[in-house]
């Protein structure tokens, strides 16, 4: 895939993929991921609370030997990392809920430090704050103990200080359901507040380089969860261009199972699902700000969607038994542009 994206391209473009360490024990697995992608994310293992280890007496101690497998093989491989990610509520550690303040704002800069630190030289790019709006939309940021303790500016402060600790690193903001802009009925809301976040940002003189839009997609999705039109997402990336940022599609995937509430048999689901990931791509490709895709995993049989959505779908390019299926050959269209 790699090498489909820059065939006579000028720019580099990267062509990675979510990787979960225990998998890389599979042959196959590790096979298509080295043939196929030039830089991987730790879908899991990177996060903060994933990489705290109990000591015997109950403190906690940084155990980086997950993700370091991941970085290790990477590198090993001539692959890049991009490290995913230092500053997300959800993969936080629980004690930061009952945290006062001076500690709280203490212990996420020790750790985007000493995350940075192990990984210096290593991860060119770093997830620094993972999605910080309301899911609501309405454009707020999400209720959050950062928010509720340390005040909208964390999230200035945190990019200061990771640009402080790897003035290398390109640093991101990474959000979902804000890919496409100019939808109607409210449909890009997200995407306005996402906009208006990191012109705000820049406007601060902080150190923010790109954004990453997870594009985390159902083809099946109505209302607000429609799949934006390639024109809003190109739309999207354009203006984020035109504030001088890179744009990533940072989480790529497609479910498709819904549509067979609506009659759809599997080809059909999968050619669906194909046209999404082609459509959505060869629009980003178009794009000057455009940096790259990352697929959040690529064989069927992993993929977080199943224990999430307790379902089983086919959200990525090969299947459950290894057969590349339409979506692989959509993305090599589009990564083409043909
Ligand atoms: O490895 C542990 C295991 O030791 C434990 O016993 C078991 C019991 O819960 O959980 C296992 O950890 C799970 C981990 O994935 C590894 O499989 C966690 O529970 C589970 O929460 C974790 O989910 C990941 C989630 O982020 C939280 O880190 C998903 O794989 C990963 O796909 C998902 O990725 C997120 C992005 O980071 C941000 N955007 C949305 C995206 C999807 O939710």
């Amino acid at each position: 895939l790699v090498a489909d994206a820059n065939r006579g391209r000028r720019r580099q473009l990267h062509v990675g993929t979510a990787i979960m360490p225990h998998l890389l024990d599979d042959l196959k697995y590790e096979a298509v991921a080295n043939e196929h992608f030039d830089h991987v994310v730790c879908e899991h293992h990177h996060k903060w609370e994933p990489l705290l280890a109990k000591r015997a007496d109950g403190t906690e101690v940084y155990d980086f030997t997950q993700s370091d497998r991941i970085v290790d093989w990477a590198r090993r491989g001539g692959n890049k990392v991009k490290g995913h990610t230092l500053v997300w509520h959800v993969t936080s550690p629980k004690w930061i809920e009952e945290a006062p303040q001076a500690r709280l704002r203490e212990a996420v800069f020790e750790h985007i430090k000493t995350t940075m630190n192990h990984c210096l030289g290593k991860v060119y790019a770093w997830d620094v704050v993972n999605e910080p709006l309301h899911p609501d939309a309405t454009g707020r940021l999400a209720d959050t103990p950062f928010l509720r303790k340390l005040g909208p500016a964390y999230i200035d402060d945190c990019f200061r200080v990771a640009h402080h600790t790897d003035p290398n690193a390109v640093l991101i903001l990474n959000e979902n359901k804000g890919e496409g802009a100019g939808l109607p009925r409210g449909r890009s809301a997200k995407a306005d507040a996402l906009f208006a976040l990191s012109r705000d940002l820049l406007a601060r003189g902080v150190p923010l380089h790109e954004v990453g839009l997870q594009a985390h997609f159902d083809a099946a999705g109505t209302g607000q969860r429609r799949v934006p039109t390639p024109h809003s997402v190109a739309r999207n990336i354009a203006r984020f261009g035109d504030l001088g940022l890179g744009v990533n599609i940072s989480e790529m995937d497609v479910r498709a199972a819904g549509l067979e509430q609506v009659g759809l048999g599997l080809a059909q689901r999968d050619a669906a699902a194909a046209a999404v990931f082609h459509d959505t791509l060869a629009a980003a490709l178009a794009q000057p700000a455009f940096t790259g895709v990352t697929f959040w995993g690529f064989c069927d049989a992993h993929s977080w969607c199943h224990d999430f959505y307790k379902c089983v779908d086919r959200p990525l390019l090969w299947d459950a038994a290894w057969r590349p299926k339409p979506a692989l050959a959509a993305v090599r269209r589009a990564l083409r542009g043909a």
